[in-house]
């Protein structure tokens, strides 16, 4: 069985990707030959297993960096669970932030030797500031012609459930920004300022792929 199978029958009744989604996730990594990854946001880890499993069914080097706060330690399972579960441990690097994944970013961009990475899932805060900034630091660390795939085009606060739960968060924003999709704003603005190619939208995934330019 593949490592691919093994991740989508272990973890089926863990959130958050999808069995398609990971497939349309297989196919982009295939097609790029992409080795080095980066991703924003693995709550649990299924994402990561996900790419984890790809890499290795691969047969050849390649490996995944993943970023979220230091509280995902407490889901259960969690990342580390689910990486030793399906034996993907040696090809799947969690780091856990004790604020954000925008601080992490910075020690990436600042070590003496910067990584370079070829592809970018982007699924972690949506707001605009989180997101705006946080794909301007993963420019950064894409190579040119790298890929970045970005989640939940069209989120908004006010139709969040988080946001609705706690609807004394919203009262700091003005209105436009609490019905604006932040992440397509960036998709819109701050990538195409950055000569980002929009390759295509994965409408059932809620998903933007564009191309850092050459
Ligand atoms: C939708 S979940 C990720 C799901 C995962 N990619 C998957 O498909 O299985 C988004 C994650 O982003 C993380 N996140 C949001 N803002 C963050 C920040 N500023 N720093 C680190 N992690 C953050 C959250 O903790 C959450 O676990």
């Amino acid at each position: 069985m593949s490592k691919f199978d093994l991740v989508a029958e272990l973890f089926q009744d863990i959130p958050y990707m999808r069995q398609f989604e990971a497939e349309i996730l297989r196919d982009l990594i295939l097609q790029e030959g992409a080795r080095k990854i980066i991703e924003v946001g693995f709550y649990q880890g299924k994402s990561s297993a996900y790419i984890g499993a790809i890499l290795e069914d691969q047969g050849e080097e390649g490996s995944l960096l993943t970023l979220d706060m230091a509280s995902a330690r407490r889901h259960r399972p969690n990342i580390e669970d689910l990486l030793e579960k399906a034996g993907l441990a040696q090809r799947v690097t969690p780091i856990f932030c004790k604020r954000s994944y925008t601080w992490e970013l910075q020690r990436l961009i600042s070590a003496p030797e910067r990584p370079l990475f070829d592809f970018c899932y982007f699924d972690g805060g949506h707001t605009w500031d989180s997101t705006g900034f946080g794909v301007l630091l993963i420019d950064m660390l894409l190579r040119p012609g790298g890929l970045l795939l970005l989640d939940d085009m069209d989120w908004t606060m006010s139709r969040s459930k988080h946001y609705q739960s706690k609807p004394e968060l919203l009262r700091k924003f003005d209105a436009d920004e609490v019905e604006s999709k932040p992440v397509r704003l960036v998709w819109d603005t701050v990538l195409t300022h950055l000569g980002y190619e929009q390759v295509r939208e994965y409408p059932d995934a809620h998903w933007g792929l564009a191309r850092k330019p050459f």
